[in-house]
């Protein structure tokens, strides 16, 4: 009989051994509308009900934290109106965000430079931030106008302001001065959309994260999907530079 016959389930995912923070690059957008015929900004519509799936779904079966980025510093680079789209998805997020979120169990953060936003968003999250401080449940970070490179130097800008001496400087003390402080590092970091690298996400926190990258574009992106890269990093032995 052969090892997997036709019958045969496929692998289910151990739930006691669930990466506690998974975080995922929401990329491939734009080419998912272009084999479409349509315009770049469908695609981010697309992709950001991929995201309230996706968001569910970890939430469902117990994920802690989910990090996702939704638009990077370099971002800024591309059009007007395809940024201005993204900023308008973001609202509407937001706007639904304080509705639901207390009754769905969901704490927001953003992550990110959040001083060129408009007064409107910036207006919302601080409304969602004041909703996540008396909420229960798994917390979304949304990275937004993020850069690894900025937040590195951000936060030694502000070590330095509160007269941290250099040679006092240690790992916690930059930490603890990233957007990200009290947020456990990512055990498991997802790329759909087919490029190999990593475009300035999480580049403190993604030291010994186990990277999964697919070619599936994000708006493509199932929760089987989900299970396949949850699946690879339980076959994967972390040693974080120690011995088994
Ligand atoms: C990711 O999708 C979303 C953002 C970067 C804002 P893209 O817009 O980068 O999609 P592709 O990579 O062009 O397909
Ligand atoms: C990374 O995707 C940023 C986000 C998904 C928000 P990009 O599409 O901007 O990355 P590059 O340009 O392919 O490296
Ligand atoms: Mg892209």
């Amino acid at each position: 009989m052969p090892l997997f016959s036709k019958k045969s389930k496929p692998p289910t995912i151990n739930s006691a051994r669930l990466p506690k923070h998974i975080a995922i690059i929401m990329d491939g957008n734009g080419r998912w509308a272009k084999a479409r015929g349509l315009p770049r900004t469908a695609g981010h519509a697309a992709g950001a009900e991929t995201f309230r799936r996706i968001a569910t779904y970890c939430k469902d079966i117990g994920v802690d934290y989910l990090t996702v980025y939704a638009f990077s510093t370099e971002n800024w680079k591309r059009p007007e109106d395809e940024v201005q789209a993204i900023m308008g998805l973001l609202e509407k997020y937001l706007a639904e965000a304080i509705e639901k979120m207390e009754r769905d169990g969901v704490r927001l953060k953003i992550l990110g430079d959040t001083s060129p936003l408009s007064p409107k968003l910036l207006q919302m999250i601080r409304q969602t931030e004041a909703i996540s401080a008396r909420t229960q449940g798994m917390q979304a970070n949304i990275c937004v106008n993020y850069g690894g490179r900025d937040e590195i130097v951000h936060a030694a800008r502000a070590y330095m302001r509160q007269g941290g001496k250099p040679e006092e400087l240690t790992e916690a003390a930059l930490a603890e001065r990233l957007y990200s402080a009290g947020i456990p590092d990512p055990d498991l970091i997802i790329r759909p959309g087919g490029e190999y690298r990593t475009s300035n996400f999480l580049l403190w926190q993604s030291a010994y994260s186990e990277l999964y990258f697919t070619d599936t574009l994000w708006p493509d992106f199932k929760e089987r999907e989900l299970d396949r890269a949850i699946l690879a990093y339980q076959s994967r032995d972390r040693r974080f530079g120690g011995l088994k």
